[in-house]
């Protein structure tokens, strides 16, 4: 939702926290701020706009510091203003405060403070801790006790780091629900929201859990519960991505980057150890019922693996959105319930496993991002190894979580004797072909799918079809149309047309109908029936298809013709081609597409 950094230690902080926020503003990016400190106060900097603009308009770097702490935000509580930025002083301009997260119980907060005679610039929730710390230094002139005093009357969710002019040499942060980590380098700490915001620096980090506050100063860090008061001792963790693959590469845009990564992330998927995957067949394995969550594309994600698992484990597992899963309330204590996140802080994910925990069901994961809370919550974490993804649109992660979804499906129908030896190998080959496949597709298409795109720029509606396991692709496909290219797109499956959406289609209506390897005949003949219907009523369809031998153009309004592929990575090259297909539009219409308007790479709020 928010991004949060801070440093301590070099003497030009501001350029340091530059990199740190810029890196984390694919967590949100509407306004950003800076507080640093100064010998005789607190230097607030904060301004609407993302973060290259309001550095420049508020000229930040030339204030030179040894300690800051920085902020980007996603709007929660309180409109997009200056007014509402953070970082937010106390009255006394003695503290400031970042945070993230949201703090339920801020009103009343608030209207006690007021009646005490606290003054609020904001519209925010996140205002009520410099005040809370403030009054409480007051009475007790010690930071620590203040800080704890205030953590424990805060309720929601919060990663809050704040720095006063009291102790010019420390940060302080604390975490509940929202990630918050330590970065420790040799001369310098940093704190951050995650491993991003001090990547360029440091590769070892601490990872603080919930209900645990930091001390950070230039030579060293303390943890503690603040509602224990004990002290906790804290490994580091080493992280393995680098930060150049962080970076653009000479990349337009990072979606654009993280597409071409494709290849790469499959071969990773499939590097997965296999005893990781075991242990997670096991686990579905004997379980009696078992669910799969996810939320917006890992949702699809999820759906694609309920019709896999059907296909090749001959076993029934469910996928349900994230956000409905409390309602549905499906898990006991004979359950397991696998989510798939990329950042694995995802609130609304979060909420699910902890709602399936609390009825005694097991858990696992398949999450892309090392120590975050869904990795460290569930019994059986499966890492996917897919390196950072920056752009808020997800494409590589989507896609290695369906190859580790395959894999593990394909092994549970070995194990449940549903699939030979044979066919097995046969499906991990077709599998291990896909990363060629991709690559050549991705060199030799993609100047046909930018001129297409271009060409259909200003159609107001798509329709995106698919039939059974293309059903899910094409759902996934239509998001990313949405949420890159503001474009409406509606992903449907193929035999829904002609109980309903038939009556809408006319040559204003644009349909991409993902059709499956003429070897899947009856899906293939079934999916060319739609398209029949379609263009019987005058309706444009796309076809994306693998009969290189057979154009079609009467049938197809436009043919988007791949080579043959076996029919168990079909699905996923027409996603890709999909995605590059969103992503073109998109350009062409010029939106932001690292950073869509009103979107955040990692949801963590409800
Ligand atoms: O980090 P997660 O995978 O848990 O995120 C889930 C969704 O918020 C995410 O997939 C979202 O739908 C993306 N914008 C899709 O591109």
């Amino acid at each position: 939702m928010c991004g949060i950094t801070g440093a301590v230690g070099l003497k030009d902080i501001s350029n340091v926290l530059f990199d740190g926020i810029r890196n984390l503003e694919y967590r949100g990016y509407d306004s950003c701020g800076v507080a640093l400190m100064n010998r005789n106060s607190i230097i607030v900097k904060k301004n609407v706009g993302g973060v290259g603009d309001v550095y420049q308009k508020e000229n930040i770097l030339r204030h030179s510091t040894h300690l800051g702490i920085a902020h980007t935000r996603w709007a929660t509580h309180g409109q997009v203003t200056r007014n509402n930025t953070h970082p937010f002083l106390s009255c006394d301009k003695k503290f400031a405060v970042i945070h993230n997260g949201i703090i339920s119980n801020y009103r009343d907060l608030k209207t006690r403070l007021q009646k005490e005679g606290h003054r609020f610039d904001s519209d925010t929730d996140t205002e009520v801790i410099p005040h809370l710390l403030e009054k409480f230094y007051q009475k007790t002139s010690d930071i620590e006790a203040s800080f704890v005093q205030t953590l424990n009357l805060l309720e929601g969710t919060f990663a809050l780091a704040f720095i006063t002019h009291h102790q010019p040499d420390q940060i302080y942060c604390a975490k509940r629900e929202s990630p918050l980590l330590l970065g420790i380098g040799d001369e310098v700490k940093f704190i951050g929201s995650d491993f991003n915001a001090f990547i360029d620096h440091t590769k070892n980090a601490v990872i603080i859990d919930d209900d645990e506050y930091a001390i950070v100063s230039k030579d060293g860090y303390t943890v503690k519960n603040f509602v224990t008061n004990q002290e906790v001792e804290k490994p580091i963790t080493r992280i393995e991505w680098d930060s150049e693959t962080s970076k653009k590469g000479g990349y337009p845009h990072y979606m654009l980057k993280e597409i071409y990564e494709q290849p790469q992330t499959v071969v990773k998927a499939l590097e997965v150890e296999e005893k990781t995957l075991n242990r997670l067949v096991d686990m579905i394995h004997k379980s009696k019922s078992v669910q799969l969550v996810g939320v917006g594309t890992t949702y699809y994600v999820a759906m694609y693996a309920n019709y896999i698992f059907s296909a090749l484990a001959g076993r029934y597992i469910p996928a349900i959105s994230s956000d409905e899963f409390v309602s549905l309330s499906p898990a006991d204590k004979n359950s397991f319930v696998l989510a798939v996140s990329q950042s694995g802080e995802t609130y609304d994910t979060l909420s699910a496993l902890k709602h399936a925990k609390s009825k005694g069901a097991k858990t696992g994961a398949i999450v892309n991002v090392m120590g975050s809370s869904i990795s460290r919550m569930v019994d059986c974490p499966v890492l996917q190894g897919s390196g950072p993804e920056i752009c808020v649109i997800s494409t590589k992660a989507a896609l290695a979580q369906m190859i580790l979804l395959t894999r593990t499906a394909l092994k549970l129908g070995l194990k449940d004797k549903k699939l030979t030896q044979k066919a097995y190998n046969g499906f991990m080959k077709s599998l291990k072909s896909l990363p060629d496949i991709i690559e050549a597709l991705l060199n030799e298409r993609s100047g046909f799918i930018h001129r297409i795109a271009h060409q259909h720029r200003n159609v107001k509606n798509w329709l995106y079809l698919g039939r059974g396991v293309y059903y899910p692709i094409a759902l996934e496909s239509a998001l990313k149309m949405k949420e890159v290219a503001y474009v409406h797109a509606e992903g449907m499956p193929c035999g829904f047309l002609k109980h309903g959406t038939l009556a809408m289609i006319d040559p204003d209506i644009y349909s991409i109908v993902f059709i499956p390897p003429n070897s899947e005949k009856v899906l293939y003949q079934a999916t060319l029936a739609s398209v029949e219907e379609i263009r019987a009523r005058s309706g444009f369809v796309l076809g994306i298809h693998f009969d290189e031998r057979n154009r079609n153009p009467d049938l197809f309004s436009e043919e988007l013709i791949l080579p043959p592929v076996p029919p168990v990575i079909a699905p996923l090259i027409q996603m890709v081609i999909a995605q590059l297909f969103a992503y073109f539009t998109a350009t062409s219409l010029k939106r932001n597409v690292d950073k869509p308007r009103s979107l955040a790479k990692s949801v963590t709020v409800g």
